[in-house]
């Protein structure tokens, strides 16, 4: 039975109240495109449009670069402290409008309101924790000889461009704003055509907080009409980007062009290497998070549940009647899962799925599209659990981003290990026993950017987060993540 919140019911109706903006926020105002083009989006959970908004296109972007050129150079030369109170504001201003971001958050990406809320305030997080680093970027000073002396400052890179998701939409936007505008970089974002609303919502309360017009800028539309000509303009110094492989690495094309700098943060096929001496009940909780809290749509999502052949049997026959028992529903109601954010990613999870079929997979639960209980509506897909599968199966192999976990036994701690390895991809990997030289045996030799050791997501905004083989490369959060939006000047001087 799902519990139906009072008053968040009306917003399936009307989202109207929520006010949410109608433009590109360009040089401190919301402003319509150029075009005078709009497009919809949908609210996945019903499979319906509820707001519009604004579809940019090199115009807009054009105006957006120059503003935020002009905007470079009044924050870089605002002092560092000033630049963190700014930071600390938004925080606040998060924290106080928080139950409006996280509804606009799970109507427009579907995920359940309170993963939603969960996001907020880990971006009000982002902001706290960036504000106090603006004041504390040292350089050093070199050994030089008598005579000279030899130092570096870290310099802000310059106009830093974010092309974010649909399943992050306010936490990848503020994972990487919030650390440029800390270094005194200025920032356009362009958010994911299916979830244009948290980004525009944030570059409002940034403004709020006091940061000059210009610094932040957010353009919306597609990522062939906006977020091309934003990654290819000769005026953006850095890009930050969060999405496909494929995308990525287009992305990172554009960037060579013009010698831009680049983040890439790219998929994943995260393994969860389960071993006989394992916590039970602990590594069923998590296991079962790590693959359907937002229905497997995250880029470090347990994808791959890597099991030691001594539990593997009644390890997946409870894993599966945890499945059997996770509600499906719309994001307001509080279901256990939402939909998945579009009817482009159902059909391409059930590619996968009937594929897996026809080669004869078996399916120890899900394996199905679904619609919401109350409105036979929306884009679902049943918690899915597919059992051992060959190393080489496009299950093992490929991310499908979505609420599908893919089993694979091992006869040995050795061969887990092996298994683990076995992608083209090294986002993160989960490690579940209670001999700790195992674990931390795994965690040496497993490549991936990190290891979660008996807790999947374990970590917050102070831990250094990338990917290793093509998960990209950079690595955002923690103080590593603010590097990415630094540049050093060594300084070297003779004075006798
Ligand atoms: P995508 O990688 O194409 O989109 C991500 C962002 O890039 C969006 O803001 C989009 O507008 C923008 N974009 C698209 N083409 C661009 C271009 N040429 N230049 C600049 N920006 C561009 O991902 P998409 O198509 O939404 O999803 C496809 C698959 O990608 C998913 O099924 C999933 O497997 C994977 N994906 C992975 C994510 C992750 O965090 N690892 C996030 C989103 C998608
Ligand atoms: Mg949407």
């Amino acid at each position: 039975m799902l519990t139906q919140p009072d008053g968040l019911l009306k917003y399936l109706t009307d989202a109207s109240s929520l006010r949410l903006p109608q433009g590109h926020f360009i040089d401190g105002e919301f402003r319509r495109s150029r075009s005078g083009r709009s497009m919809q989006s949908e609210d996945p959970g019903r499979g319906e449009a509820f707001a519009d908004f604004a579809r940019g296109d090199a115009d807009d972007i054009a105006d957006a670069v120059s503003s935020s050129r002009k905007g470079f150079a009044v924050w870089r030369r605002t002092p560092p402290a000033d630049r963190g109170r700014v930071l600390n504001r938004t925080a606040e201003l998060i924290r106080q409008n928080a139950e409006r971001l996280a509804i606009a958050e799970c109507l427009d990406s579907g995920k359940p309101i309170g993963e939603a809320r969960g996001d907020v305030s880990g971006a009000a997080r982002t902001f706290e924790y960036y504000a106090g680093a603006c004041d504390k970027l040292e350089g050093q000073v070199f050994p030089l000889p008598s005579g000279y002396v030899g130092f570096s400052q870290h310099e802000p890179v310059g106009v830093t461009a974010h092309i974010i998701p649909w399943n992050f939409p306010i936490s990848t936007a503020a994972r990487g704003m919030a650390p440029a505008l800390a270094a005194g970089c200025s920032v356009i974002a362009k958010p994911a055509e299916q979830t244009p609303f948290t980004a525009l919502l944030l570059a409002e309360l940034l403004a709020q907080a006091g940061l000059p017009a210009g610094v932040c800028n957010v353009v919306t539309g597609t990522g062939v009409e906006a977020g091309a000509p934003l990654v290819a303009h000769t005026g953006i110094d850095h890009v930050t980007f969060t999405g496909s492989v494929a995308t990525g690495a287009h992305v990172m094309r554009a960037c060579a062009e013009n010698v831009t700098r680049s983040v890439m943060e790219l998929g994943g096929k995260s393994p969860v290497v389960v071993l006989d001496d394992c916590d039970f009940d602990a590594a069923i909780a998590n296991v079962t998070g790590a693959i359907f809290e937002h229905a497997g749509q995250i880029c470090s999502a347990g994808s791959r549940l890597v099991i030691e052949a001594g539990i593997h049997d009644r390890f997946v026959e409870t894993l599966a009647k945890k499945a059997a028992a996770i509600s499906l529903g719309h994001g307001l109601r509080s279901p256990d899962m939402g939909p998945v954010n579009s009817a482009a990613q159902r059909d391409k999870i059930l590619g996968f799925l009937d594929r897996a079929r026809e080669r004869g997979a078996e399916f120890l639960a899900g394996g199905l599209a679904a619609t919401a209980a109350e409105s036979g509506k929306g884009y679902f897909i049943e918690p899915t659990i597919v059992a051992s599968r060959p190393q080489d199966d496009e299950l093992v192999q490929e991310e499908i981003f979505g609420p599908v976990l893919t089993v694979q036994k091992a006869d040995d701690a050795d061969h887990a290990l092996h298994l683990a390895n076995c992608t083209r991809f090294g986002l993160v990997a989960g490690v579940f026993t209670r001999d700790f030289s195992r674990a931390h045996q795994l965690a040496r030799d497993i490549d991936a950017g990190q290891v979660y050791i008996n807790e999947y997501f374990a970590g917050g905004i102070e831990v250094p987060f990338g990917g290793n083989k093509q998960s990209g490369f950079g690595r955002e959060k923690g103080l590593e993540g603010l590097k990415s939006y630094c540049k050093t000047k060594s300084i070297a001087a003779r004075i006798g």
